[in-house]
């Protein structure tokens, strides 16, 4: 059996929490390959709204296995609000949750030089979700992380403290006056939540799970401009978004991959500092923020708003090796009387379809105005539902990326998916 992927082709919110919950019907396990607390995984079904940040979204079907991979940073305290909040929903995830042993730790003294971090660079700050993500990550390249295997040995209490020491001499440096304390009683407790959970060798049992036949998902966070090697450096997360931080991130070898499944907006958001060629600085993005709900999951932040930009989507789709697209969020175009979508950039009076170097360049981008549509789509469940408008747009980004557009969200809910 081949594992499907699961990944953003944007800056992230896509919406890959509900399209997971959507998709996991269909698998057996459902594992999370990066990234950490910073995302914030939306699902909405029965009126009731759950956001999930480091535990797979699969974990609302019973009977189905999730894995907390060895590529995801996790914060203890942050991991033990989730298990609480879903135990008292009604999802205690003891028994379907799995925790690779080899996952880093993010410590408080991570959140602390995050914070630090970004204070030392004032303007060209990354605008990060400042939950420790950069510094973790960083630890384990550095190879002085905690990794989740280690709350198991017995001089586990020492080496936290080693590296608490470490930290605390970089965030003198930093001038960066921070005591972890009030924080450390809460991550303990994590840490003991964590010990309840099953921490195992996740690669071995991942390929195990495709050996027996079963079917697996792996559940991408952020989006692939976002990317510490491929996205807008340096405004970018810190580990690999895309479908190769699969592989890494739960043992899978590149064989093994099946179809991945690239989803992103209607329209484009972005979160945080850093470039973004197609945002609307006017009145029509203020109105994709409200129409959308585009503030973080995670942090609150307005998201920025602005137009579908193709030259970012086929670099995107290039780079994943996407099968299959997932359009989400094309009510919030509903009622405009046009909308627009970058289907080139112009740098120094050239047109060229390829990203540059940097996005920071002088990019132009050149627009395609489609007209819009009126009609409420949102209890759409066929493809022959949607306005002729909106299908002409489907169309034109399937002939544009060469990629079918097989599921169409048309409104946050569980059931409100079209598929193709
Ligand atoms: P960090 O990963 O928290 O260090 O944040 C780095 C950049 O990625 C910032 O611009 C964040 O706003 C952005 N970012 C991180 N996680 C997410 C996410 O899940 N969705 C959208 N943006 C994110």
């Amino acid at each position: 059996m081949k594992a499907d992927v699961l990944l953003g082709l944007q800056w992230g919110d896509e919406g890959k929490g509900k399209v997971v919950d959507v998709l996991s019907a269909g698998y057996q396990v459902i594992a999370r390959f990066q990234g950490g607390p910073n995302a914030g995984h939306s699902l909405q079904f029965n009126d009731q709204k759950f956001i999930l940040h480091t535990i797979p979204s699969g974990v609302f079907h019973a009977g189905k296995m999730n894995v907390i991979g060895n590529g995801v940073v996790i914060d203890p305290s942050t991991f033990a609000e989730e298990v609480a909040m879903l135990t008292g929903a009604g999802f205690p995830p003891q028994e379907n949750l799995l925790i690779s042993r080899k996952a880093h730790l993010i410590l408080p003294t991570h959140r602390l030089l995050d914070a630090a971090s970004e204070a030392a660079k004032g303007k060209t700050r990354i605008g990060s979700t400042l939950k420790g993500i950069g510094p973790a990550y960083m630890d384990k390249t550095g190879r002085n992380g905690l990794r989740a295997g280690d709350i198991l040995r017995p001089d586990f209490r020492e080496r936290y403290e080693t590296l608490k020491k470490k930290h605390l001499s970089l965030l003198r440096m930093y001038d960066y006056p921070a005591d972890p304390s009030d924080m450390e009683d809460a991550w303990f407790k994590g840490i003991e939540v964590i010990r309840r959970f099953r921490l195992v060798e996740s690669e071995y049992f991942l390929n195990r799970m495709l050996d027996e036949g079963r079917s697996l998902l792996a559940e991408g966070a952020q989006g692939t401009l976002l990317d510490i090697d491929f996205g807008t450096y340096p405004y970018v997360t810190s580990s690999n978004t895309i479908a190769a931080g699969a592989l890494t991130g739960l043992g899978l070898a590149p064989s093994r991959i099946g179809r991945v499944y690239g989803i992103f907006k209607a329209y484009l958001t972005r979160v945080g500092s850093g470039p973004f060629p197609t945002e609307l600085h006017d009145e029509e993005g203020e109105r994709l923020r409200q129409q959308g709900h585009e503030y973080g999951a995670t942090t609150g932040r307005p998201r920025r708003c602005g137009w579908l930009d193709l030259p970012a989507l086929r670099y995107a789709i290039m780079l994943n090796g996407v099968t299959e697209l997932i359009m989400t969020k094309p009510d919030v175009l509903t009622g405009l009387d046009s909308f627009k979508v970058c289907t080139a950039y112009r740098i120094d009076g050239k047109e060229t379809l390829e990203l540059p170097h940097s996005l920071d360049e002088d990019i132009v981008p050149v627009y395609r105005t489609f007209p819009g549509w009126k009609e409420d789509i949102s209890q759409a469940r066929h493809f022959s539902d949607l306005p002729e408008a909106l299908r002409n747009y489907i169309g034109f980004i399937e002939k544009e990326t060469g990629v079918p557009v097989t599921m169409i969200s048309v409104s946050p809910d569980r059931e409100a998916i079209i598929r193709r």
